[in-house]
């Protein structure tokens, strides 16, 4: 069986190890040669490291591993490489959530404003990371599930047009199909999804079971009558449950489709800026929840030696996603996946040059996306207006354009007040700077 060279970009990642431990898992679905753990962070990089040394050491025989701070090392003869990098760190995640909030609006990390600010950090550190790895192999690919992936993706379209090797993906949808199949007492590996909109913001219009049920209109019911959890609802904080459990009033109130959890941020965006606590938020509960006892338990593994009975808290469902999905590609696997691709006539009825999530066939040459069709008035509105959000950041960032970055905020649905807009741009501008682009 032919083995793979991978590196992984944000080897410091909150989520890395919890990715190695899949690694291990899928060895024989997707095995590797040789596995670099790139990060400009050495402090972040080197627990996480010398952690993996002993994991690969007991579980994964003759991977050749290594992690650097250098591009060379980290991108030289690779074949694939995964990204999940966070410009400016958790600390900057704290300002995008709770300036917003500190001026009556939204703050979230992707969605509103917060994802605005985090875009417009992530464009500069995603190009060039790209642009570094195509220096060393122009025919890896990449999947990167670095945030907002929305913003990134219209992004790298712009700069990398040609480029079919980078792929955009997010594990929300993958949640949710694996929570669907908790409520069902299902195996999510056996749904087919239809499904369409943007990153973070999209709905399940089917669910085949392996005969063609369509299995929608079984977990509406369910959610309607007993609400909705997350499938590893006990390893969550409570942030995430209150997330997962207003996906039934949004049924209640448009029952067409089952909503990504992220529509809630503008569905209700007044409800959740009452019900966020502006000073503590979800980048709180990350740098003292996960963010802490994954770096804990990897400094326990190098103390004792051995991860053997290491109880790494690890969201399964994030990690093998991006695992299965280089599989697909690898061994030509044409299985389904929920990806992040250019539109061009995908979802018929909105612009070409959208990135859009949805379905697709993924072989080895790719993602082969599935037709969607024309979407109703209400939802093609929604994503347009969206669309127009996430276009006007992208502008606002390359043309360095104040008038762009105050559109693109009066524009999206967490904000609507041009004066709110700005007041809320200025602040962002003041807390960004050095990673922002100068706005005239
Ligand atoms: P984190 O801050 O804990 O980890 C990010 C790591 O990236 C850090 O170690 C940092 O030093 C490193 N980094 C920053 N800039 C870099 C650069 N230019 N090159 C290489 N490394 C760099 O953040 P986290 O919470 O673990 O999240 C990591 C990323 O994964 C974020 O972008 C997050 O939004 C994303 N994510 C996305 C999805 C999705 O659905 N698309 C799911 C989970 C996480
Ligand atoms: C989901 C989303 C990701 C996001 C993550 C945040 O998985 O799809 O895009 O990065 O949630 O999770 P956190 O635990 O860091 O708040
Ligand atoms: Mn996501």
């Amino acid at each position: 069986m032919k083995k793979f060279n991978l590196t992984i970009v944000g080897g410091g990642s909150t989520w890395t190890p919890g990715l190695l431990q899949s690694l291990c898992k899928m060895k024989d679905r997707f095995p590797l040669k040789k596995l670099v753990l790139y990060d400009i962070d050495e402090e972040r990089q080197k627990p996480i490291g010398e952690f993996a040394k002993i994991l690969f050491s007991e579980e994964y025989e003759g991977l050749e591993f290594s992690y650097t701070t250098k591009v060379e090392e980290a991108y030289k003869d690779v074949d694939f490489v995964f990204i999940q990098m966070r410009t400016g760190g958790l600390k900057m995640r704290e300002k995008d959530e709770k300036i917003p909030l500190s001026l009556g609006v939204l703050g979230q990390e992707t969605c509103g404003p917060g994802g605005f600010a985090y875009g417009m950090r992530s464009i500069k550190d995603m190009v060039n990371t790209i642009n570094d790895i195509r220096k060393y192999s122009k025919d890896a690919w990449i999947l990167n599930y670095t945030n907002p992936a929305a913003i990134v993706a219209e992004a790298l379209r712009r700069i990398f047009p040609d480029d079919k090797r980078i792929l955009n993906i997010c594990d929300q949808p993958v949640n949710l199909l694996r929570s669907y199949g908790r409520l069902l007492n299902m195996n999510p590996n056996e749904f087919e999804p239809v499904y369409f909109g943007l990153n973070h913001f999209g709905w399940f219009t089917h669910l085949y079971d392996k005969n063609g049920n369509d299995l929608v209109p079984k977990i509406k019911e369910i959610i309607l009558e007993t609400g909705f959890k997350p499938v590893d609802a006990e390893q969550r904080d409570k942030s995430w449950l209150d997330t997962y459990a207003i996906v039934r009033d949004m049924l209640v109130d448009f029952p067409d489709y089952l909503p990504n959890t992220y529509l809630q941020y503008y569905y209700y965006p007044d409800y959740k800026v009452a019900h966020l606590n502006p000073n503590y938020t979800r980048a709180n509960e990350v740098m003292d929840g996960r963010e802490k006892r994954v770096f804990e338990e990897c400094r326990k593994v190098v103390e004792k030696g051995t991860s053997k009975g290491s109880s790494l808290v690890h969201n399964d469902a994030h990690s093998e996603y991006i695992i299965e999905l280089a599989e697909s590609i690898a061994f030509n696997k044409h299985k389904i996946f929920i990806v992040i691709v250019e539109n061009n006539g995908i979802i018929s009825n909105i612009p070409d040059d959208a990135m859009v999530e949805v379905a697709a066939v993924v072989t080895s040459n790719g993602p082969r996306p599935l037709a969607v069709g024309k979407i109703p008035t209400f939802y093609k509105g929604l994503i347009e207006n969206q669309l127009a959000y996430e276009k006007l950041t992208v502008d606002a960032y390359f043309e360095g354009s104040y008038q762009k970055a105050l559109q693109a905020l009066t524009l999206n649905r967490t904000i609507v007040s041009a004066k709110k807009a700005r007041e809320v741009l200025d602040a962002l501008i003041e807390a960004n700077k050095g990673y922002w682009p100068e706005l005239k």
